[in-house]
């Protein structure tokens, strides 16, 4: 009897030892970083998660600037060395291309993360010449300082949910830039459709009804159709407009023309790449200048400079906005300290690629995590503590190479200039027009994977 517990005992020991070992044996190669690859299947999802940038941390001291891990569904080498970054990012030839999560991928169909080479440079083209600085400078400026300067009416006296607020903002920001004119019934209702897609692409991939996933793959079903029924109402109409949706089917300049799914992909581009980084860096911005109330009267005093030389109906001009300087600073120093993106992904597609010395087997994800350097004291002094002025004395500091807040490469943000703007006319009307203190009971926030109030950020609003 007690053989056979005893037998028992052992099989299960070497069950469990089999089973801790099925990943390294499953994936393991000759040359490939040091790391754990974790339990099959669940990997070391839970401390990636959990841990966040302690479990970056924590395997970077066991094991360098380069590890290997395994969360989400798939192997991944963790990259934290920020020149080894800038080389992934800037040699997507070599065959490092984008590799977002498969719910991601499979949500938001064949968009700009997906195309490469050739296609990927005409998608881009386009893009830039729909939202690019230029395009900024020359046609999307008036609108933002329009739609800011009445998003922002009657706030005073009222508790608010800022992220609520900003989330709303961001999105119908972008919508209006690409339909004008659209009534307000269809706005919401595209908004709640197009929401429910969104949370889907940062779900697991577990396509049963009921799911996130599930739910975001129907909601991106609907967020086509609609788009299919715009193109025809317009092609079906005589009326003129002056938006992305009509540059888009006029391509008058001929060089990056695209076909109706195209256009559909390019759309649903346009909306989510510009909505939760332009949303939670402006929640974190108005968080960060309520904590420093020096910093808040300085850029006041910019803003007030700038409203005092105008009549108060006239509009923000190109060069109030490059004025901003200091508001540009906030900016950039928000997103530095709240990291609103901790990183970026890539995956090996045609072949093993070499990396510092190590194998990086094809098919495998690479994550770039940027967040560390954003808190390097040889880049950074006193990295955190919210020091916006850092950007002003050190002009070079937005161009330093391990500056990578907006990406770097041949995929750096296309919408980095549209989104500073959005956050800067925002900052404009918020803060000469109203005082503000936060309301009690407010949950902490979290800074990982995602930036995000749990139950949102409450404040109390006053007139200036
Ligand atoms: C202001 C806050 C923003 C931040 C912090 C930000 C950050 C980034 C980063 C880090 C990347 C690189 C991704 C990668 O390498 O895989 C990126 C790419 C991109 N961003 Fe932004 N972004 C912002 C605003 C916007 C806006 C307003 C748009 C408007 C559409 C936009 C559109 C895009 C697109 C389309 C790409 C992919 C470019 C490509 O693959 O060639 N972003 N952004």
């Amino acid at each position: 009897m007690l053989t056979v517990f005893y037998y028992a005992l052992a099989l299960t020991f070497c069950a469990f030892f089999a089973l801790l070992k099925w990943n390294s044996l499953r994936y393991s190669r000759k040359g490939m970083p040091p790391g754990s690859l974790g339990w099959p299947f669940v990997g070391e999802t839970l401390k990636f998660l959990t841990q966040g940038p302690d479990f970056m941390k924590e395997s970077r001291s066991r094991y360098g600037n380069l590890f290997k891990t395994h969360a989400l569904g798939c192997p991944i080498v963790v990259s934290m060395d920020p020149d080894v970054n800038r080389y992934i990012l800037l040699n997507e030839a070599k065959g490092l291309v984008p590799g977002y999560p498969d719910s991601m991928r499979k949500i938001l169909g064949t968009n700009i993360a997906e195309v490469h080479g050739a296609i990927h440079k005409r998608i881009r083209g386009s893009l830039l010449s729909l939202i690019g600085p230029i395009a900024v400078k020359d046609r999307l400026l008036p609108e933002v300082d329009e739609f800011m300067r009445s998003y922002l009416d009657n706030w005073g006296g009222k508790v608010i949910d800022l992220q609520e607020k900003t989330v709303e903002m961001a999105f119908f920001i972008s919508m209006k830039a690409v339909v004008e004119n659209e009534p307000n019934s269809f706005v919401e209702s595209f908004k709640a459709t197009f929401d429910s897609m969104a949370l889907g692409t940062i779900s697991l991939p577990i396509k049963i009804p009921g799911t996130q996933y599930y739910r975001g793959l129907k909601a991106r079903e609907k967020v086509v159709t609609m788009l299919r029924e715009l193109l025809a109402k317009r092609r079906a109409s005589s009326a003129t407009h002056d938006d992305i949706l009509d540059h888009l089917m006029r391509n008058e300049d001929g060089k990056h023309k695209l076909d109706d799914e195209e256009i559909i992909e390019q759309i649903i581009t346009i909306l989510y790449s510009g909505y939760e980084t332009v949303s939670t860096t402006t929640m974190m911005a108005i968080k960060y200048l309520c904590d420093n109330p020096s910093v808040l009267q300085a850029i006041r005093d910019e803003h007030f400079a700038i409203q005092q030389k105008k009549m108060p109906e006239e509009r923000i001009s190109w060069d109030d906005y490059k004025n901003m300087s200091l508001t540009r600073a906030v900016i950039l120093e928000t997103m530095r300290l709240a990291s609103v993106v901790a990183g970026v992904m890539r995956r090996t597609t045609t072949n093993d690629i070499e990396l510092n010395g190590f194998i990086i087997p094809k098919g495998w994800r690479v994550y770039v995590y940027t967040r560390e350097t954003n808190f390097d004291p040889f880049i950074y002094e006193e990295p955190f503590t919210f020091n916006p002025w850092r950007w002003v004395e050190k002009k070079d500091l937005e161009s330093h190479n391990h500056n990578m807040l907006f990406g770097a490469g041949g995929r750096v943000c296309p919408g980095k200039e549209w989104g500073m703007l959005k956050i800067s006319l925002f900052l404009h009307y918020f803060v000469t027009r109203y005082r503000w203190e936060e309301a009690e009971g407010n949950k902490q926030l979290m800074k990982f994977p995602r930036v995000l109030a749990p139950e949102g950020l409450h404040i109390r609003i006053t007139n200036y």
